[in-house]
């Protein structure tokens, strides 16, 4: 569908940005704070890029105001951040901690003064250590009290000045990365443990989203889905076949559940004979069907291209953390699908494939699968910078960004109820593995891997950029506005 006038952005959109607690932060032991899973997980030597960790960041628990003035003259809509729940609940449960309660309240305060919508993420990966150690964390149902007993407090204290929340942050991340390949905490390869984790997460996420909804919170709620598109190498039914087994793994197996309240049909079968299925009561069902998200949210990066796989082919690869192009190695599950270079797009130092009509084809698929509003809460190019006098040229970024919000605009004239988009990240930020080599941001800071620098924000080219596309689009949009 070639369109020669695209339909506008909707009048309220959410021209955005986005990070996360652990990613930004820093203070990690201040005003009463726990250690979350990952304060312990970047101590183990060699977990993640030159040992790299999030104990300062970019120091945004101290700097939040100075950002905030920064994203105001930019002109930024609506800033997505994530709440640490161990400044919240340093025990998991039991007693509020207000400095906790106070920080993010300053925060919210600060945009709301200055205009930005918050949209908040309740649970971006850093869940209290204590209850790691206590009963498992994700492993067990009691996290589910756990977790609702924090959303509801949250909830309750920001109710009327949150309108859009997000519930869980790439949960099909934050489990497979964490319980079968090890490279997240707690650093496990254990499939059936990895299927059943991920059910309780699905679990606390129904219970939450209808917690939500039970207490009449003004706003929406939604998950955050790290939503890959899966393409065929080629028109060979045998590779179309697997990349339909890709997308029914790597997708539906979450967003059914999400959406329907059921796992599909394939997947469960495949699950079943591997012997992994996890263990699902009839209560689990009933409140899996009855929980329902007001909006899609995706976090896009990149497609991913398959062919076919025989059984005894090729099996688990590695994940590039260097930011030396073409050092990942072939992968894929044997008798399912390999992924493989699709020959049509480019790739970042990181070997993330650059597709931006991915994003078209994204929006499109969810739409016609699910027919809910969609909100992109996370897009944007891991790159290396380099500032010079203070100037830092980021013009792959803009072309990343701009060729986004194009498939974006497309998406829309195409007929989706697309609410907002949100960059990743607004500063640079901690990339989790990749340290901070490897920037997101509009903002640049000053500090080197070793962390070695004085902080100082600059504003990069995409910075100016994105500010000009938001003035752009809201001149359009009250024009419009006025003739009608
Ligand atoms: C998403 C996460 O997976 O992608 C972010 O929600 C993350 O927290 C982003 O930083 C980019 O990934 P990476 O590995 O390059 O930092």
């Amino acid at each position: 569908m070639q369109d020669e006038i695209l339909s506008g952005f909707p009048p309220n959109f959410l021209w955005g940005s986005a990070s996360a607690a652990y990613q930004v932060e820093g203070a990690w032991n201040i005003d009463g704070k726990s250690e979350s899973v990952w304060d312990c997980f970047v101590r183990i030597e060699g977990k993640t890029f030159k040992n790299t960790n999030g104990e300062i960041a970019v120091d945004h628990y101290h700097r939040f105001k100075e950002d905030i003035k920064l994203m105001a003259e930019q002109g930024l809509k609506a800033y997505r951040f994530s709440i640490a729940w161990t400044r919240i609940f340093p025990n998991g449960r039991g007693d509020v901690n207000q400095s906790g309660i106070d920080f993010y309240m300053n925060l919210i305060d600060e945009l709301r003064k200055n205009k930005i919508e918050p949209i908040v993420t309740l649970y971006h990966w850093d869940l209290p250590q204590i209850l790691q150690d206590e009963y498992g964390g994700w492993e067990s149902r009691k996290i589910i009290p756990d977790f609702v007993n924090y959303a509801k407090t949250l909830f309750e204290a920001f109710n009327g000045k949150v309108k859009y929340w997000i519930s869980l942050n790439e949960q099909n991340i934050f489990t497979s990365f964490g319980w079968q390949q090890a490279l997240h905490p707690p650093g496990k390869t254990n499939d059936k443990l990895f299927y059943q984790v991920n059910h309780i997460a699905n679990l606390v996420n129904a219970a939450t989203i209808n917690i939500f909804h039970e207490l009449n919170i003004s706003g929406q709620i939604g998950p955050s889905f790290a939503y890959t598109p899966q393409y065929s190498y080629n028109s060979d039914p045998i590779n179309v076949l697997a990349a339909e087994n890709a997308e029914e793994l790597t997708a539906n197996f979450w967003l059914d559940v999400y959406l329907y309240g059921s796992y599909p049909h394939a997947a469960v079968s495949y699950l079943r004979k591997q012997g992994v299925m996890p263990k699902i009561t009839k209560e689990d069902e009933i409140l899996l069907k009855s929980a329902k998200p007001d909006f899609i949210g995706i976090n896009y990066y990149q497609s991913s291209t398959n062919s076919y796989n025989p059984l005894g082919g090729v099996g688990r690869g590695n994940l590039n953390t260097t930011g030396k192009k073409g050092s990942v190695k072939e992968s894929g599950v044997p008798g399912v699908y390999k992924k493989v270079v699709n020959p049509y797009t480019n790739r970042t130092n990181w070997d993330w494939e650059i597709d931006p009509i991915g994003l078209r084809i994204a929006i499109r698929r969810l739409t016609s699968r699910y027919r809910m509003p969609i909100l992109i809460t996370e897009n944007g190019l891991g790159e290396y910078d380099k500032i010079e006098n203070g100037k830092v040229h980021d013009y792959y970024r803009i072309n990343y960004l701009s060729a986004h919000v194009t498939a974006i605009q497309e998406a829309i004239s195409d007929g989706a109820n697309v609410l907002g988009y949100c960059t990743w990240s607004y500063t640079d930020l901690l990339s989790w593995l990749n340290g901070y080599q490897k920037r997101y941001g509009f903002i640049y800071v000053d500090q080197d891997e070793t962390q070695n620098g004085s902080q100082v924000r600059y504003k990069k080219d995409s910075y100016y950029w994105y500010k000009n596309l938001i003035e752009k689009h809201s001149e359009l949009t009250n024009r419009k506005v006025k003739c009608e």
